[in-house]
């Protein structure tokens, strides 16, 4: 996969909330949102996961660098979604998702908790302290 070497991996993370409240405009847009990750994001190697529950989106993106900022750059432009809000971004050892080009997820009740701490309180707009990298991290891991 492109972008495997190690020296070359970066990741980040951000939240949003959709700007859609009717179910079916909600299901039509997110599944719009994972056509096209699937497309692109195979050619640019990007990889990661898109967590959307009760309306808002965490989004980890993970990939060479210059393949992920760019792809951030568009998501952050694009009018489906607003408050984008990064919460992580940096350096990583290895791939988390390396079999997706985006695993979609949503509404799971035991993952719900932990997610709207990280949404609502576990970050401060901008900042990151090991405490709230942590949660990320398990976060991540009980996907
Ligand atoms: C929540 C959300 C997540 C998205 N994730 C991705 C993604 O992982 N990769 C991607 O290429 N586009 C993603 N998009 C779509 C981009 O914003 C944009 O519409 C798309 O990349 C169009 O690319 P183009 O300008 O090259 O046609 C996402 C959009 C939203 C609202």
């Amino acid at each position: 996969m492109k972008g495997n070497n190690q020296q070359d991996l970066f990741a980040l993370a951000y939240i949003s909330n959709s700007i859609y409240k009717d179910e079916a405009d909600l299901k039509k847009a997110n599944d719009d949102i994972i056509y096209t990750c699937d497309l692109k994001n195979k050619i640019t190697g990007v990889t990661g996961l898109l967590y959307f529950s009760h309306g808002v989106y965490l989004q980890y993106l993970e990939g060479e660098e210059i393949n992920v900022l760019e792809t951030f750059k568009k998501i952050s432009k694009d009018h489906r979604h607003s408050d984008i809000t990064l919460i992580y971004s940096g350096r990583t050892s290895a791939r988390k998702f390396e079999k997706w080009a985006m695993r979609f997820v949503s509404n799971r009740h035991y993952v719900d908790n932990l997610f709207q701490q990280i949404t609502h309180f576990g970050f401060a707009k901008g900042q990151l302290n090991p405490n709230n990298k942590h949660l990320l991290e398990t976060f991540l891991k009980m996907i």
